[in-house]
């Protein structure tokens, strides 16, 4: 049978295929180092299993309303006015099936034929692709290492059309870590609202930070600003919650309400378990404070692995703020190591020191690879030393 042609171009996202891949080599019996996890490696807190336990056993099984159960909704708005000093009403908020879903719904809701979507790169793989699903064309803007992978004003002015519709801004950044400053967010913001360009700041990473840098959402910066942004946020990563798959949207009611009618015929709700597993996230936050821990394990993990990369040969790297990733440029050690591309020199990697990145293609920076620190010290260790083997070995073995 014919696959309609919305899907023909559509791949496994590469975060995903890596991570299958080197699954495949451990169940080979391979002695396998994967860095390609998007997700903290701890587990999810003890408190909030018990809340999803509790809402079983009383019987909260059933259908919720398609934006979520109230007292969700009621937590995520408190949760706004503390963090960020947003004050969003209960219209204004939606719940969806992980964070993910709140962006392919948003991109459905918002986009016509051909309406145009400005992705700063390197970026979060699914961008692209859940624009195309909704018939828009993404438009890539390069962030360049000596900015930080930052895009500046004049870049987005650029990148411009009459059928530009949004930008996304995902800051703390998957990939690359980098944030945005209070000031680069209201050049930026001052662009899109001249053009009426809506912003739709991906702010997942938001709690995952690791240097004095305060998280910012431009939505904060002033009240055109906010009416202006849809940000998209969740439990996923900041409560080790990426299996219970919720996620959020706040925003202008018109849009949030669209998206609530399109989850109403697509998955009707997110788990009625997981959302109660949520609000006791949010709820008992204040006595449990389990972000602090992962944070400071996640920081010990950047600074050694930092260390050890920006040591091998060829390797440059950019320190990251936030998430749990590095992006460093390996161009120069793959052309050492006699590689024309940084995949062939991944896929080598991954054959001969069974050390799994991702290459960075898939986030539209092809002279960088991906690793994940959501894994032990020992193993990031050990995944260092096997690159800087691989890297030195084969330029031994190249100049021979
Ligand atoms: C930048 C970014 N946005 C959104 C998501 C989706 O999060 P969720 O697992 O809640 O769907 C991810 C997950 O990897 C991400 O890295």
């Amino acid at each position: 049978m014919e696959l309609a042609n919305r899907v023909q171009a559509l791949t496994q996202s590469s975060t995903i295929a890596i991570s299958s891949k080197a699954k495949e080599l451990k169940d080979a019996g391979y002695d396998v180092i994967g860095l390609g996890f998007g997700e903290p490696d701890f587990n999810t807190p003890e408190h909030i299993i018990e809340a999803a336990k509790d809402a079983m056993d009383d019987g909260l099984t059933k259908y919720t309303p398609s934006g979520g159960v109230v007292d969700l909704k009621k937590a995520i708005i408190q949760k706004f006015k503390k963090d960020q000093n947003l004050s969003y009403t209960l219209d204004e908020v939606i719940v969806t099936t992980g964070a993910k879903y709140a962006l392919y719904a948003l991109f459905q809701v918002l986009l016509n034929e051909g309406d145009e979507v400005i992705i700063p790169s390197p970026y979060w793989v699914s961008y692209p692709d859940q624009v195309m699903l909704a018939s828009g064309k993404p438009v890539f803007v390069s962030g360049l290492e000596k900015n930080d992978f930052k895009i500046t004003e004049e870049q987005l002015e650029n990148a411009i059309t009459p059928k530009t519709k949004a930008l996304i801004i995902n800051s703390p950044s998957n990939p690359t870590g980098v944030m945005y400053t209070k000031d680069e967010l209201k050049k930026l913001g001052r662009v899109c609202l001249e053009h009426d360009i809506l912003i739709i700041s991906d702010e997942i990473y938001e709690k995952l930070i690791y240097t004095n840098d305060e998280h910012i959402s431009v939505a904060q910066l002033s009240d055109k600003f906010k009416k202006q942004t849809v940000i998209i946020n969740g439990v996923s990563k900041s409560h080790a919650m990426t299996g219970w798959r919720i996620g959020y949207a706040v925003g202008p009611n018109n849009i949030i309400q669209a998206m609530t009618n399109l989850a109403s015929h697509a998955t009707s709700n997110p788990s009625s378990i997981s959302q109660y597993a949520a609000l006791s996230a949010y709820e008992q936050e204040e006595e449990i404070d389990t972000i602090a821990e992962m944070k400071d394990v996640f920081s010990k993990r950047l600074n050694t692995l930092y260390d050890l990369l920006v040591d091998i040969p060829g390797i440059t790297c950019v320190k990251p703020k936030g998430a749990f990733y590095l992006f460093p440029n390996v161009k120069e050690a793959a052309n050492l190591n006699g590689f024309t591309s940084v995949d062939d020199w991944v896929r080598a990697l991954l054959e001969e020191e069974k050390v799994a990145l991702v290459p960075g293609s898939g986030f539209g920076a092809p002279d960088y690879v991906r690793l994940s620190y959501a894994t032990s010290l020992d193993s990031l260790e050990e995944a260092a030393r096997r690159v800087k083997r691989f890297v030195i070995s084969h330029s031994l073995t190249k100049k021979s």
